[in-house]
C-alpha cells in the first residue's frame, strides 16, 4: 500500500485538528511500512489499539468543534464518523478473534476513508469556518 502523504488542502486552519490529522497519517504510514516489513507483532498490537483509540478522540473533539461553530452539516457528518468507527470495529473484533490477517484490510480502509473524508467533509467545515469567520 502507498504511504498516504499530507495534501496542503487538507489544512483546515485548526492547530489541534491538523495536527491530530497528521498524526493519524503518520501513525497508518508506520504501522503499514511494519506490518509490510513482518516486524514484531507485539508493538504493531499496542500500535493498532492505540490508533484507533485516538481515531475516536479525533471524531469526538471535532464534533464539539463543529457543535461550537454552530455548524449546520455536524448530523451528516458525525454520521460518516460513526460508519467509520462501524467498519473499524467490525474488524477489530475479528482481529481480536484471533484474525491477525484482517489488519492489512483494517490499515487500507481506513488509509482510503480518511484520504477522502479530509478532502471532502472535513474540507467542508473548514469552508464553513473560514466564511463564518
Ligand atoms: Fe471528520
Ligand atoms: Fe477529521
Amino acid at each position: 500500500m502507498n504511504a498516504l502523504s499530507w495534501q496542503q488542502d487538507w489544512e483546515m486552519g485548526d492547530d489541534r485538528l491538523d495536527g491530530q490529522h497528521m498524526a493519524m497519517i503518520r501513525a497508518i504510514n508506520h504501522l503499514t511500512r511494519r506490518l509490510e516489513e513482518g516486524r514484531a507483532k507485539e508493538g504493531i498490537n499496542r500500535s493498532i489499539t492505540f490508533l484507533m483509540m485516538y481515531v475516536e478522540v479525533h471524531f469526538r473533539e471535532e464534533e464539539e468543534a463543529m457543535e461550537r461553530a454552530g455548524y449546520p452539516g455536524l448530523a451528516g457528518h458525525a454520521a460518516q464518523h460513526r460508519e467509520c468507527s462501524r467498519r473499524i470495529g467490525i474488524l477489530m473484533d475479528k482481529w481480536r478473534d484471533g484474525h491477525s490477517d484482517v489488519l492489512p484490510d483494517l490499515l487500507t480502509f481506513f488509509n482510503f476513508w480518511l484520504a477522502s473524508h479530509l478532502g471532502g467533509a472535513d474540507r467542508r467545515f473548514a469552508e464553513f469556518r473560514r466564511t463564518a469567520a
